[in-house]
């Protein structure tokens, strides 16, 4: 099957396949195409140009694009999709007063989530995750990371990597699973961290790997929950089963978890609200990827991650969702790239390569998506009518998107 796409107003983030990443003054660029054509095969970007240098105008269909813009889906790299129920009492506790740590601290936050889970059977479990997933894609994601993190015992950790593997075998878009089981202390554990470490090291981890469900492995290194022991063990325990980091750290300290993610190699750091100077200097020398999370920051009301310093110092970024039912009720992407616009100050060139190119690259998905490139997926987002690619972030609370393509087919 055959698609020519024809009379684009323009074709965003074309690229050649030998760009991984972007960083630093390259995010500027986006390299688009104006009045250009998309011509795909079955699941795959075959070719593209300017309309002037379409020669074959033969194709199984032809869908004009009068007006329209072309996008790649978002590569969303860090998100917690798969939970049971909601917390929207803990974020009315937080509109009277309390903050996310003393919620966490009363009993609620992720164990809260964790209990809920536990509770949940993992056919309700897919179904509540399922319908999360559906609606992203619509949104324009095309390709998403899911973390588990909500089971904190060995039995829950593994349901909630099965559901991820079922939506795997269901779903055409990439998906990459992080196992996230040092997320928070289970109550049983609560006054026994080293031994919630142990059974996250000697039990659970061996398990996953060796039923192969997970990609990556992740902890959430912050005061109150898992310090830089935790993380470098954890580390190099994952580490033999070539399981590579993908962290949580800096939300609400720096306690060198930068450090030790950049020393065991990470794939991405992500959250970086506060950073020190010194975490700055550290991962710019590095190869991991800085993940910024500001629908996070928004929902909290916490600082955002300093985005443009980072850029500024020639660094790459990537953003994401984070979405969870604690911090980040929302999976939309759209929304990201404008609240980066607009509260991180990044240009919609730097927004859209952070949300689509570096995005793929923090889940080693570089090869296959994340831009408009000849061999790469055919997922992409047609825009409606709009007068400019900046007026996605600027028009932030409109739905801008006409329709999405995955694998080559219109899904929404
Ligand atoms: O990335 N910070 C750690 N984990 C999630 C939130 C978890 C929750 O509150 O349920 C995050 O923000
Ligand atoms: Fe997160």
């Amino acid at each position: 099957m055959t698609v020519l796409f024809t009379n684009i107003k323009e074709l965003i983030q074309v690229r050649d396949k030998n760009v991984q990443k972007v960083s630093g003054k390259a995010m500027k660029e986006l390299p688009t195409i104006k009045n250009a054509f998309l011509y795909i095969e079955n699941d795959t970007i075959i070719d593209f140009g300017t309309m002037d240098e379409l020669q074959n105008t033969k194709a199984d269909d032809i869908i004009d694009c009068t007006g329209k813009m072309i996008l790649p889906t978002w590569c969303d790299s860090h998100t917690h999709l798969v939970y049971a129920g909601n917390r929207e009492q803990e974020f009315i506790d937080r509109i009277n007063g309390l903050t996310y740590q003393e919620i966490a601290h009363k009993g609620g936050g992720i164990v809260n989530s964790a209990k809920k889970l536990q509770e949940t059977s993992e056919d309700e479990l897919y179904e509540q995750s399922k319908n999360r997933l559906l609606e992203v894609i619509q949104m324009g994601t095309g390709a998403i990371e899911i973390k588990s993190g909500y089971g904190l015992t060995t039995a829950a950790e593994l349901k909630m990597l099965q559901v991820v593997k079922r939506l795997k075998q269901e779903f055409s878009i990439p998906i990459k699973t992080t196992f996230l089981a040092a997320h928070a202390l289970p109550p049983f554990y609560k006054n026994n961290k080293n031994g919630f470490m142990k059974l996250v090291i000697e039990e659970m981890l061996p398990k996953v790997a060796e039923q192969k469900l997970a990609d990556f492995i992740d902890i959430f290194c912050e005061k109150g929950y898992f310090d830089i022991d935790d993380t470098h063990e954890l580390l190099k325990a994952a580490n033999k089963y070539q399981l590579k980091a993908k962290i949580h750290v800096n939300q609400f300290n720096s306690i060198g978890g930068i450090q030790t993610a950049v020393q065991h190699q990470a794939l991405s750091v992500d959250h970086l609200e506060v950073m020190t100077e010194e975490d700055i200097q550290t991962l710019k020398a590095s190869n991991t990827m800085p993940v910024a999370l500001p629908s996070c920051s928004y929902f909290l009301s916490i600082p955002y991650t300093p985005a443009r310093r980072l850029i500024d110092e020639g660094m790459a970024l990537a953003l994401a969702t984070d979405y969870n039912p604690g911090s980040t009720p929302s999976g939309n992407m759209n929304f990201v790239v404008a609240t980066a616009c607009i509260k991180m100050k990044l240009t919609p060139e730097e927004a859209i390569n952070a949300a689509t190119l570096n995005g793929a690259f923090a889940m080693e998905l570089s090869h296959e998506v994340g831009s408009i490139t000849k061999g790469k997926k055919a997922n992409f987002i047609i825009t409606k009518n709009i007068p400019s690619y900046g007026y996605l972030p600027y028009a932030f609370g409109s739905n801008n998107i006409e329709c999405v393509f995955i694998n080559g087919k219109r899904i929404a």
